[in-house]
């Protein structure tokens, strides 16, 4: 496990920017899977600006969100495919037909799941997923007690999480009470990860997840069992490290 601790926000997502960008170069045609929430919001903003100087090309790129919330509509502002859509697609030169969603609004969930776990397969896996971590570990939506076997999969969104998200729904009675997310082993499945936080509020999870034993209640704990993960922090998630 390699972790990188930047002294400010800018540095913080010019690292995370790097490894996207270092990846590119290496493998124009790289799978990538997108995390959603705060804190890769300057890492896009990054990507765009480093898109925009011609530093980096995603025309050949295929991406996939991580998770998505169940029960809205698609251009729902809330929705991690609107989110994505404002703050990274918009900015980069990535093809539609190369980008690929969950569905908020499946007629068939367990269809819907089976399909992303197909898709991710025939894509031939993920080259790198980009991830952050919830206050109470999670992973991608994938909250405490997600069984590390689990594959893509609908799962309920603690009280804490819907709260934590409120910024993007207005208020806590429009943030959606499931999501559908991929599992832990999809997760694990993938080529590379790397694991985002920033923040004092972060501090205390981030040294629990690295460090403190592998357990299902901590879903962040199985990244220490990753061979390939890298973990970019500012100083102030990485206060207790
Ligand atoms: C979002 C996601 C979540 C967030 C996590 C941290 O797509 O998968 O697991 O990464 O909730 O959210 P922020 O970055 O808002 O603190």
């Amino acid at each position: 496990m390699k972790i990188v601790v930047k002294d400010d926000r800018q540095q913080f997502d010019h690292a995370a920017a790097l490894e996207i960008v270092h990846l590119i170069h290496a493998k124009p045609h790289a799978v990538i899977g997108l995390a959603t929430g705060n804190t890769p919001k300057g890492l896009y903003k990054v990507l765009g600006e480093m898109c925009k100087k011609k530093e980096v090309d995603f025309s050949e790129v295929i991406t996939l969100n991580l998770d998505e919330y169940l029960g809205i509509d698609p251009d729902n502002p809330g929705s991690c495919r609107c989110y994505l859509q404002e703050r990274f697609y918009d900015h980069v030169n990535t093809k539609q037909e190369n980008t690929y969603y969950l569905n908020s609004h499946p007629h068939d969930y367990e269809k819907e799941c089976k399909r992303y776990d197909q898709l991710i397969e025939d894509l031939g896996g993920i080259d790198l997923l980009i991830l952050g971590i919830g206050h109470n570990g999670h992973l991608g939506f994938n909250e405490p007690s997600t069984p590390f076997g689990s594959t893509v999969h609908v799962c309920p969104l603690t009280d804490r999480t819907r709260t934590a998200n409120i910024w993007s729904f207005g208020s806590k009675d429009k943030v959606p009470t499931e999501g559908i997310t991929m599992g832990i082993k999809s997760i694990m499945n993938c080529k590379k990860l790397m694991m985002l936080a920033n923040g004092e509020a972060k501090a205390d999870i981030v040294h629990k997840a690295l460090y403190d034993k592998i357990t299902e209640k901590t879903p962040a704990s199985i990244l220490q069992l990753h061979n390939d993960v890298v973990i970019i922090l500012d100083e102030d998630a990485a206060r207790f490290i």
